[in-house]
């Protein structure tokens, strides 16, 4: 989704806005720009298309300046072109704004000052906020833009810029992110701690309503009254080289393999093998809130959607609480059930996105306690739960979600395990989960070994049209997941879904065209799902059967195998996953897709 740099300081800030747009290019985006004061005027330099382009710009008519904004931009208003790129210049040029989000009452706005005299030249609807801050401008940024936002409906982060207070950078935060880096003697904004990594590790989280005044050597954060903030500042603990590819050809590759790592430091300091539960400090739920929750909601949107439902079926196997996984888009909408009694858990990997967000909220407005999953330190819904397990599995930087989804059944599998300990689960039952959790960062490698043989497989079926996943019980979730990172990154179509339920309709599709990928460990259903492979075979269907035993009821049955390790019956889709990562991931980059910036797509949806 759109990203947002600043700087001010002592130092050219042409290529350090560059570096850090570049930074964030894995968010998705259609177009870029940066506009700069160069000591007389602010200058715009703007593309069309990845940032190479920008960079073309600034190099046929160069521009710097020590004070400067850049953007890209994730077409919502307008189509992706040059025109409608960020920086947007009031009529006046003395003004430039970078907005992420959306403003609701724009076209009221626009024709308000059209009236006014005020010509747009986008179609977005960022340009009315520059207008309005130059219509609005008495002497003081800040005060301009605070003005200008009471006007405004809808969520921001945006940064301004103008030629007649230059000294500064002022940005506002509304439901999208934004933190100011604290350098010395210079200072940083960004939507994503990555861009300005590289020059400081202090940063300032801003809250919505908060509006920022960013000079050279201070920063303020003051409110919508402009009275001021206090704010704290934190400190990054991740390192760049995390947030580079290290020798893989792609992020995704890179997180892919890092998986045994990721599944580790998920689990690190918390897995009690002995006593067989967890210990998950940021819980904020003691003994007796634990025994009180009545019900659960887990809501989430795409792969962690698919974590969720792991999670539904794990909490109710051994907690033995009723569960309900809620697409965190139709939550907000609709009438739920949600007492004091109900824990509503919140899955997300980047804790920004605004559906999700907007469900946690609603979630809390009607009286639950809210629990994030979230891989972002720092992020929104971080912030605002009043209890979180962070999945520490380091930044994902690939759009297609990989460790993300591991580290989210683990730490779902962690608080499983704290939950049903405290409730019924005996301990014995306890130890033997923990003892299955511990050993997963050495099967996952495992599975990454025989990367070569899913490679290959790959090869067979990289010009596919068609693709049908099938799992039953623990392994329907990963069928989804399966069939959703195949379609992101390869676009081919692909579906997922529970194997039985394919003879009430997908049997139709299934001829000598169509692959059917089957996740059939030897688990409590392996024999359900034998006869649905059999099913397939008779329609003529090719099978991919992920598999862990050499099953005499399979001969046969396989055209192709990949054999993961055994696990237990609920840990199996941890596993079962990454040879569905792998394969997606080969078949994308044999069809020469862009495997770790699909298009049309966004690492984190801040927008609804
Ligand atoms: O950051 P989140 O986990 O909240 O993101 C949710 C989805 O947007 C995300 O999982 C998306 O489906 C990914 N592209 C999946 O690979």
């Amino acid at each position: 989704m759109c990203g947002i740099i600043g700087y001010i300081g002592p130092r050219e800030a042409t290529p350090l806005l560059i570096e850090g747009l570049r930074r964030m290019e894995y968010r998705g985006y259609d177009s870029a720009g940066v506009a700069l004061w160069d000591g007389e005027a602010i200058e715009v330099r703007r593309a069309a298309g990845k940032i190479a382009k920008l960079e073309a710009a600034i190099a046929a008519d160069p521009v710097d300046g020590m004070v400067g904004i850049g953007h890209t931009r994730w077409a919502t208003h307008g189509a992706p072109n040059e025109r409608n790129a960020h920086p947007h210049l009031s009529a006046d040029g003395s003004v430039a704004v970078v907005h992420n989000g959306i403003i609701e009452n724009a076209s009221v706005l626009r024709g308000a000052l059209q009236d006014l005299g005020y010509v747009f030249r986008s179609d977005t609807d960022t340009e009315v906020i520059a207008h309005l801050v130059q219509e609005l401008f008495d002497g003081s940024l800040e005060e301009a833009v605070i003005h200008a936002l009471r006007k405004i409906e809808g969520t921001y982060g945006i940064a301004v810029i103008s030629s007649r207070d230059p000294g500064k950078i002022v940005a506002a935060r509304k439901g999208s992110p934004l933190l100011i880096g604290v350098g010395n003697g210079e200072n940083f904004l960004a939507s994503d701690a990555s861009a300005i990594l590289a020059h400081t590790r202090q940063v300032v989280y801003l809250d919505d309503g908060d509006v920022a005044v960013i000079e050279r050597d201070s920063y303020r954060v003051i409110d919508l009254n402009a009275m001021p903030l206090p704010r704290d500042v934190d400190r990054i603990d991740w390192d760049l080289a995390e947030i580079e590819r290290g020798g893989y050809a792609h992020f995704m590759l890179k997180e892919i393999f890092e998986q045994p790592q990721s599944v580790e430091n998920t689990m690190r300091g918390r897995l009690m093998l002995e006593d067989g539960t967890a210990k998950l400090g940021g819980l904020n739920l003691s003994h007796e809130d634990l025994l009180r929750i009545d019900n659960i909601i887990i809501t989430a949107c795409g792969t962690s959607w698919h974590s969720a439902l792991i999670g539904e079926l794990l909490i109710e196997e051994l907690a033995r609480i009723p569960v309900e996984v809620e697409y965190a888009s139709e939550f907000r909408y609709r009438n739920p059930i949600v007492t004091e009694r109900t824990l509503c858990i919140v899955m997300s990997q980047s804790g920004e996105t605004a559906d999700t967000l907007a469900a946690m909220r609603e979630a809390k407005r009607r009286g639950a306690r809210t629990l994030g999953l979230v891989n972002v330190v720092g992020s929104t819904i971080a912030r605002e739960d009043d209890g979180g397990v962070y999945l520490h599995a380091g930044p994902e930087i690939g759009v297609a979600s990989t460790k993300a989804f591991t580290s989210q059944v683990v730490a779902l599998a962690l608080f499983t395990l704290k939950l049903a300990r405290k409730r019924d689960l005996s301990v014995v039952r306890g130890r033997e989960i923990a003892q299955a959790l511990h050993a997963l960062p050495a099967q996952i490698q495992e599975v990454l070994d025989r990367a070569p043989a899913v490679e290959a497989i790959a090869e067979r079926f990289k010009d596919a049209t068609n693709f049908l996943y099938l799992g039953r019980g623990f392994n329907f979730p990963a069928a989804l997941e399966g069939a959703l990172k195949l379609k992101e990154i390869s676009y081919i179509h692909a579906e997922g879904y529970p194997a039985a339920e394919m003879k009430h309709g997908p049997i139709a599709l299934i001829d000598e065209h169509m692959p059917v990928v089957f996740i059939a460990p030897h688990d409590a259903v392996f024999d359900k799902i034998v006869s649905n492979i059999q099913e397939v075979k008779a329609r003529s269907g090719t099978t991919i059967v992920i598999t862990s035993r050499d099953e005499p009821a399979l001969r046969g049955l396989i055209d192709h195998e990949i054999r993961i390790p055994e696990t237990l019956d609920m840990l199996m889709p941890i596993l079962a996953s990454v040879p569905l990562q792998l394969l997606a991931y080969y078949i994308a980059v044999k069809r020469g897709a862009h495997v770790d910036q699909p298009r049309n797509l966004a690492k984190s949806v801040t927008v609804e």
